[in-house]
């Protein structure tokens, strides 16, 4: 490239020009438009980037799309429109590893990843340079680094986005305590959701989860939330709070698992049939009506976001029966609302079925 080293340009408050340079080489012509050959080189002593972002945590929900605000300036403030690169990448647990989720240089963008095709930057005003990430993911959830990179400098800022969901126990067919947390982090996968964080048990607790079984989580501890505390669940003289077991080993630990869910594309319904069917007629019921059997997360789902209320027993894809109350009334359950569970079942005994459509 340029092998020149320009005449330096200094865009700094009322030009005070400073006639040499005094810092580092910089031969990286960012505006050419002065026509003369001397491209547009900024001096950067003393003029500082700032990247800015949102303190609080943004929400967003699965399907959805969510803007990630990221706006930069300079002090004290230039003219000159500057050539820069705006990275996005995606901090993982701990901020040790990094995942490239957009870069873009002038008008030019890349994406990344499962973010491919779903992510664009925001630039509506001057100097913004957010992030637009469509249809939500449940594992989209974290911080996200906002890097401006203007030759010299290189700064950044954190935003963290957060789903609105619902957090559930899980025990599988087999019984408590049976989940390493490989199994467990399958058992939540294959049910339409994914391990919950610390702090998504943590925001289900302060949302009044309660739950005396140990359970994963996906930092690798084993922890349960308690509101009411009693014996057998930690004491009853402790205060209320998620009672944490720390970090146990991932193959030989057993325990129960924390699912996450989020909003639900699609519908979740019981299905009107004339009989009461076993688990396998079940399945075949909903696939009659264009539809598939529901998984736990999509019941939870339809629960918690679209209110589903239904005091009939029905199959669910993971061979349990259980039935969504968002309006408790005598003869349904306990008085708060929730998702109440029959367990498991032998496949042979007769239930409705809840299904799932798309659309
Ligand atoms: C700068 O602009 C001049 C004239 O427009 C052009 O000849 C030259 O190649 C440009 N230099 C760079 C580094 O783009
Ligand atoms: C998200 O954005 C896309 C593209 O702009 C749009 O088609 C879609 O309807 C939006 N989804 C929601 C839930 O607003």
């Amino acid at each position: 490239m340029q092998t020149r080293i320009a005449v330096v340009l200094l865009l700094v408050g009322a030009c005070h020009c400073l006639p040499f340079y005094n810092g580092f080489y910089y031969d990286h012509i960012l505006n050419n438009k002065s026509g003369n050959g001397n491209g547009d080189v900024i001096q950067f002593n003393g003029v500082k980037l700032v990247v800015s972002t949102p303190e609080d945590s943004l929400f967003g929900y699965r399907g959805g799309n969510i803007t990630l605000p990221c706006t930069y300036h300079y002090e004290p403030e230039i003219q000159t429109p500057r050539r820069l690169r705006i990275k996005w990448v995606k901090l993982h647990k701990d901020n040790t590893k990094e995942q490239d989720v957009l870069v873009a240089i002038g008008l030019r963008h890349r994406s990344f990843g499962e973010y491919k095709g779903r992510v664009h930057l925001r630039q509506n005003k001057p100097n913004e340079v957010s992030l637009v990430i469509n249809d939500l993911r449940l594992e989209d959830y974290g911080k996200y680094k906002c890097e401006v990179i203007d030759g010299l400098e290189d700064e950044s800022n954190i935003v963290e986005l957060e789903l609105r969901g619902i957090v559930y126990p899980y025990q599988p067919q087999h019984g408590r305590y049976q989940l390493n947390f490989h199994d467990a982090k399958k058992a939540c996968e294959s049910q339409d959701a994914m391990m919950a964080s610390f702090e998504q048990l943590f925001r289900a607790w302060e949302e009044g989860l309660d739950w005396c079984n140990a359970g994963w989580l996906m930092d690798g501890t084993v922890q349960y939330p308690i509101t009411l505390p009693r014996e057998p669940c930690g004491g009853k003289d402790t205060a209320p709070g998620v009672r944490n077991y720390g970090e146990r080993h991932k193959h030989l630990h057993k325990y129960d698992a924390f699912c996450f869910s989020s909003a639900l594309k699609g519908r979740v319904y019981y299905l009107e049939h004339p009989d009461q069917l076993t688990f396998t007629e079940a399945r075949d019921a909903c696939i009659q009506d264009g539809a598939q059997i529901a998984k736990v997360g999509q019941l939870y789902a339809a629960w918690k976001f679209l209110d589903l209320d239904r005091c009939d027993a029905g199959w669910l894809d993971d061979g349990s029966v259980r039935y969504p109350i968002a309006f408790p009334r005598p003869n349904c359950g306990p008085p708060e609302s929730g998702v109440r569970s029959f367990g498991f079942p032998g496949k042979r005994t007769k239930f409705g079925v809840y299904c799932y459509k798309m659309s």
